[in-house]
């Protein structure tokens, strides 16, 4: 049998904003394996994510190959800029759209999804900002370079190192997936704010997070998806079609990808079929990363 069985797994998974994220596919496709689900969602678009998961008209996007609906067993705000609730700056502490949660850092959302679940064997970092993501690199400020450095790279470090203690020699291992991108290590002139260096960060630390947690049987890959135009990716870059257009036409599959092929991809990272496979990034872009256009 294809040990594709995920019951009695907790999977936690940052970077849902809305139900065309990765990690939106990401979480169902956990879940329809056998996962318990929970998601760690910005402070700022819990609302939002209540209402995916909630409203009649979105029922669609929630359903399970089976014809049952995606429900995760919790949903947490976390910010991923805060590693303890010390970082956090007084006056976002008493931001109205803060006040009402008590916790929101990074280890406190790991600890409180360990605590009520009994530990964590799949981790999911799908989360990215840069707040000058539209101005090339060279006309991108140092502060906001620092800002999408820390959220977007930072994070997976603070992550792992919040998870491993509840990830640690879990039965069959535990797994730690994390989203990146082309222009991590090609110069792609669009992506700008210095996102493109996050991502060349976040590339490095995940093979090293792999030998820091290996021994641990944890395991840390990334998976570099093709341009998929989710509702950020669209908000970024008018043109962001025209990109999408550009890769399908220079990939050898000559053709672009789809969310759930990102997901897929995903659980078999999570899975046992991978459990040899860890430092590595696996390209889910129709082969265009290996073409010299
Ligand atoms: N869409 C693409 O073309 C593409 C291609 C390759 C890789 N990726 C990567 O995939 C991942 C997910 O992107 P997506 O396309 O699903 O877009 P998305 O906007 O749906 O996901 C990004 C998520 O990051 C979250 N986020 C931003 N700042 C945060 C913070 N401070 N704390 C916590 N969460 C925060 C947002 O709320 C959002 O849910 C990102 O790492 C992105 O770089 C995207």
């Amino acid at each position: 049998m294809i040990p594709l069985d995920f019951t009695g797994k907790v999977a936690l998974v940052t970077g849902v904003g809305d139900n065309e994220s990765f990690a939106w596919f990401i979480a169902k496709s956990l879940q329809a394996a056998g996962a318990k689900v929970a998601l760690a969602c910005h402070p700022r678009v819990m609302g939002i994510v209540e209402s995916f998961l909630t409203r009649d008209a979105d029922r669609e996007s929630r359903l399970l190959p089976d014809g049952t609906e995606f429900k995760p067993v919790k949903v947490l705000p976390c910010n991923a800029e805060y590693d303890t609730m010390d970082d956090v700056p007084a006056e976002v502490k008493s931001d109205r759209r803060y006040a009402k949660f008590a916790e929101y850092s990074i280890k406190g959302t790991v600890d409180a999804i360990a605590a009520e679940f009994g530990g964590i064997d799949v981790l999911i970092h799908s989360v990215a900002f840069g707040r000058e993501v539209t101005k090339p690199l060279i006309d991108t400020s140092r502060k906001a370079y620092h800002e999408a450095m820390g959220i977007s790279a930072y994070s997976l470090t603070s992550m792992v190192r919040a998870a491993a203690p509840h990830m640690a020699n879990r039965p069959g291992g535990a797994s730690v997936v994390g989203l990146t991108y082309v222009a991590g290590e090609r110069v792609v002139p669009h992506y700008g704010g210095g996102m493109a260096t996050c991502k060349a960060a976040l590339q490095i630390d995940a093979k090293q997070l792999a030998w820091f947690v290996g021994d641990k049987n944890i395991r840390v890959n990334l998976i570099s998806a093709g341009p998929y135009a989710s509702r950020a990716a669209r908000a970024i870059n008018k043109d962001f079609d025209k990109l999408i257009d550009h890769a399908a036409e220079h990939s050898p599959l000559r053709r672009p990808i789809g969310p759930q092929e990102v997901a897929d991809s995903t659980v078999f990272l999570c899975s046992p079929l991978a459990s040899a496979v860890t430092g590595q990034i696996l390209y889910v872009d129709c082969g265009y990363n290996v073409m010299g256009t």
